[in-house]
């Protein structure tokens, strides 16, 4: 099987003035439909960086991501953005939530930008808030949530437009241990029942231990 998300040769250069740092150097990675990946590494080795690189958050200095064996380089920024919004999803430690929106309003503004409106709008917004155990905090903002309550709205809303691929940097980073084995257990139990691709950023061994089907390390902007 090809697949569905891959990296080749793909290298990060950023210019600092005079100076430049690599942050990625030369980095091939493809992950397969339904897999769940993990990635360790120590600080700076450059994991948040690929992550955005296979998000379209960032263009690579040079190499290819590939989605579906399509190529993102040529894509148009219309296309980048139909990328963002359909094809990944993507969680982060600190969770990124509008702090002035609800659970429900935070989820339906991903929905409405996905195109939906109206009642069909409303019935996904609780089905997806259903499916990471928050229908009774629909009216609660970050603020009024535990950090686990509002990783589990980010994933609702990361994965409100259907995408194929979860890209989540550190998502348990600010989590306690049983929190971080429930969160990781409910993404775990989506890559099994739902069939969703995962690749984690995590610095825990023990967790991409029991949840992921492989990990890779990286070191010094490589994958080693
Ligand atoms: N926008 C940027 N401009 C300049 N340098 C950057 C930028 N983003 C990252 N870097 C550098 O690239 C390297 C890789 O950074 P990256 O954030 O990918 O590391 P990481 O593996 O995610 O680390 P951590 O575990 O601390 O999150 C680091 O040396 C960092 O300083
Ligand atoms: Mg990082």
């Amino acid at each position: 099987m090809s697949a569905l998300l891959s990296a080749t040769g793909v290298s990060k250069v950023y210019q600092m003035g005079t100076n430049s740092v690599t942050a990625l150097d030369n980095v091939s990675i493809e992950i397969k439909e339904g897999e769940f990946v993990a990635i360790q590494g120590t600080s700076g080795s450059g994991k948040s960086t690929l992550l955005n690189m296979l998000g379209g958050l960032d263009h690579p200095s040079s190499g290819e991501v590939f989605f579906a064996s399509k190529p993102l380089g040529p894509f148009t920024k219309r296309e980048m953005a139909r990328y963002r919004r359909f094809s990944v999803g993507m969680i982060f430690q600190n969770f990124n939530l509008i702090p002035t929106m609800s659970a429900e309003e935070n989820v339906s503004l991903a929905l409405a930008f996905g195109g939906l409106r109206g009642q069909q709008r409303r019935d996904r917004t609780a089905r997806l808030l259903e499916r990471v155990g928050l229908k009774d905090r629909l009216s609660h903002r970050p603020s009024e949530l535990s950090g686990g309550e509002q990783q589990r709205v980010a994933i609702a809303r990361a994965l409100a437009n259907n995408p194929k691929v979860l890209l989540a940097d550190e998502p348990t980073g600010n989590l306690d241990s049983v929190r971080a084995h429930e969160l990781l257990g409910l993404l775990r139990e989506m890559v099994n029942v739902d069939a969703l691709t995962i690749l984690m950023v995590t610095h825990d061994h023990e967790l991409a231990n029991s949840f992921a089907h492989r990990i890779v390390f990286m070191k010094d902007g490589k994958v080693v």
